[in-house]
């Protein structure tokens, strides 16, 4: 009988992908999600699922459910014994966060002691979740490894995953003999499934660069906001570590192994140990569309970093993962989404 894993935001763009890695390697996930993310399909599951089900040829099961509605989550855990927990479930806009900080630390905050205690009172105690590299804040060295101070983050959303990532460290010192979390903190994902069937679908302008990038190229857009060449850089823009989206999933397959051996608490960085700047990615881009991206430069965003990069040996080491794509088959999958969503999931074509 495959294990069960439960999926929390599984219909948004990094949950969906690890889905798909999940029953490819073998695992049966139960997905939940409050569609804050995630655009509805027919039969009302979100689309991301219901093309993930066409493309595997398997059904998904499904709970339209938000994570603080403890009763609810009581309800999946009474029916289904899971092995592990991937918890991917919160509010990600670090700009709406800035706005809104009650609401950021209400939705992330208490939809994560909700999972923390559900799983408890239900002897789960197998736990991979997501993380962001936005706890380091502005990194005081690079590359950055896992001994990296945290919680300098510079805004709310931030804060919130580096106060989940401390609720569950003590967790699990609390219960050393029995819990086992694997904290993964991304770097930056980029790209799609290489179906072209599913990938990132912001609603709204998006925040983060690919996206944007990939609007103008498809013609969503007009021009791509640089914001800010004066930073101290090779060409004075921005610089990320771009990891592809396969890659961080399969990451997070490698993170389930590590329950067998009963691993305790344990952090890794996701990420390819190699910066981009902005304008290195519109030129990738433009490559792999073949489309001109306009660009004017703007004023650097509030809060924004020069340079952030992982050092990705630990992860090797001891998950026995790296990353395995570089920036062109980043682009290309990307593209290959886009193009063939121009609107995202609501345009419903491909299927
Ligand atoms: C990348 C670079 C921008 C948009 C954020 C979150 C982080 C994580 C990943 C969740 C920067 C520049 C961007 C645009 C631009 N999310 N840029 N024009 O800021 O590194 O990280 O997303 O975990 O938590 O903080 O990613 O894609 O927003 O920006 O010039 O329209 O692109 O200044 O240099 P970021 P990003």
């Amino acid at each position: 009988m495959a294990e069960k894993v439960l999926v929390t935001g599984g219909g948004g763009y990094v949950g969906s992908h690890c889905v798909v890695e999940l029953i490819e390697a073998g695992y049966c996930p139960v997905v939940v999600d409050n569609f804050s993310n995630a655009v509805r399909g027919e039969g009302d599951v979100p689309e991301s699922l219901r093309r993930i089900e066409n493309l595997l040829g398997i059904s998904i099961e499904f709970h339209e459910l938000d994570l603080l509605d403890r009763p609810g989550l009581e309800k999946i855990f009474k029916k289904h014994s899971f092995f592990a927990v991937m918890h991917f479930a919160g509010l990600k806009a670090v700009g709406e966060s800035v706005e809104k900080p009650l609401h950021y630390y209400r939705v992330n905050l208490t939809g994560s002691m909700n999972l923390l205690e559900v799983m408890q009172a239900h002897g789960v105690r197998n736990l991979v979740f997501s993380s962001s590299a936005t706890v380091y804040g502005d990194p005081q060295r690079l590359p950055i490894d896992e001994q990296h101070p945290v919680g300098g983050c510079t805004n709310p959303y931030g804060k919130t995953k580096y106060f989940i990532e401390e609720m569950i460290v003590d967790q699990c010192k609390a219960e050393k003999q029995d819990w086992n979390a694997v904290l993964l903190r991304y770097f930056n994902p980029i790209g799609a499934h290489s179906s072209g069937l599913i990938g990132e679908d912001p609603q709204g302008i998006p925040n983060n660069l690919l996206p944007y990038i990939a609007q103008v190229a498809v013609g969503r857009r007009k021009y791509l906001k640089v914001f800010g060449n004066d930073y101290n850089t090779l060409d004075g823009t921005g610089v990320r570590d771009y990891i592809h989206v396969v890659d961080l999933a399969k990451g997070h397959i490698a993170a389930l192994r590590m329950f067998k051996d009963n691993c305790g608490c344990k952090v890794y960085n996701l990420g390819t140990g190699t910066g981009y700047s902005v304008l290195q990615m519109v030129k990738a881009m433009e490559k792999a569309s073949g489309r001109e991206i306009s660009y004017q430069i703007a004023p650097r965003r509030e809060g924004d970093i020069a340079s952030c990069y992982a050092d990705p040996r630990l992860a090797e080491k001891e998950l026995g993962w790296k990353a395995d794509f570089g920036i062109e088959k980043m682009c290309e999958d990307l593209w290959r989404w886009q193009s063939k969503n121009p609107t995202g999931f609501n345009n419903g074509t491909a299927s």
